[in-house]
């Protein structure tokens, strides 16, 4: 651990020179390098708060138990702000463990956690229920792993959403295109939260894109650039996908979105469990995840 209150961070780095970093605040990934150590995979906003003042704009941010805006009312999450408190909690940093078999195939994967007992008491107060989470990350040569375990501690059941808001890093958007989406029904907010069905293989970037692709049979998303694969995107146990890029207007509107002209750099395709809700009862676990691969 480096840094001090809400800036400590925690720093993995393989023997072989890939490295990942990440904040307590959020537990959110701030820096994923690959390719020893040269290639940065994730994208982060040069204006992005990393003093625990907001959420993280870039990098991974843990999206619970809530994604977007909560349902007005009647839900017991609809007093939370959009895509719920992990992303602005402070977690625990709970170990790490390695394994170093060979340069090649040497591993580290560090646990985080969150439990009601060390929310804040607005969070407290606005979702007064009993969970514990551990996020583990797990840096291996070319890929990521982040996977959320949810924990029911109470009495009674309850319900959440989940989401792995994952900014990746992108040379020129006009370039991207994105598969393993084909046939899927997706929720178009850009229009009107209408449904649509994935007809074209491949998926392309040209204007705001905001898109709630749910119930994907494919376990793999992979985003190519210029044609080549750059990344693939596998999901464990999480059936929904969201792939937004804010384009030039909305990124501008957003004062933590810089530089200017970063929306061409970055794309984010988010793994989660979104639509509807997924229901624990006492004492139940829920475990969901992704592993991204770097296919330079
Ligand atoms: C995406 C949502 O997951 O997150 C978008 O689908 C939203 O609608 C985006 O704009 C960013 O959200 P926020 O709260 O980080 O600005």
């Amino acid at each position: 651990i480096t840094g001090s209150g809400a800036s400590s961070k925690v720093t993995a780095t393989l023997p072989s020179g890939e490295s990942v970093e990440i904040l307590l605040y959020g537990a959110t990934v701030i820096s994923w390098k690959s390719n020893g150590g040269k290639t940065e995979n994730l994208w982060l906003s040069e204006k992005a708060a990393l003093d625990g003042s907001k959420a993280v704009r870039g990098g991974i941010p843990v999206v619970f138990p809530v994604f977007g805006p909560p349902p007005k009312s009647g839900h017991a999450t609809s007093s939370l702000p959009q895509h719920g408190f992990a992303r602005t909690s402070r977690w625990e940093f709970l170990g790490k463990a390695t394994s170093e078999d060979a340069l090649d195939s040497s591993s580290v994967k560090l646990d985080f956690g969150l439990y009601s007992s060390n929310v804040s008491p607005e969070a407290r107060k606005a979702w007064p229920l009993d969970f514990g989470l551990v996020y583990s990350v797990t840096l291996a040569k070319d890929s990521l792993q982040t996977v959320v375990n949810v924990r029911n501690e109470g009495e009674s059941s309850f319900e959440f959403q989940m989401l792995l808001h994952t900014y990746l890093k992108v040379k020129d958007i006009s370039k991207v295109s994105i598969n393993g989406l084909l046939g899927v029904e997706y929720v178009d907010k850009v229009l009107d939260a209408s449904t649509h069905k994935q007809s074209d293989p491949s998926v392309t970037i040209t204007g705001e894109v905001d898109r709630i692709y749910a119930s994907i049979p494919q376990t793999t998303t992979t985003v190519l650039e210029d044609g080549t694969p750059r990344f693939d995107v596998v999901r464990d146990n999480l059936q929904d996908t969201v792939v937004w890029n804010p384009w030039k207007e909305k990124a501008a509107s957003m004062a933590d979105f810089s530089p200017d002209g970063a929306f061409t750099e970055m794309v984010c395709v988010e793994v989660g469990a979104v639509k509807g809700w997924q229901k624990l009862e006492k004492g139940e676990v829920f475990e969901g995840g992704q592993t991204i691969k770097s296919l330079l």
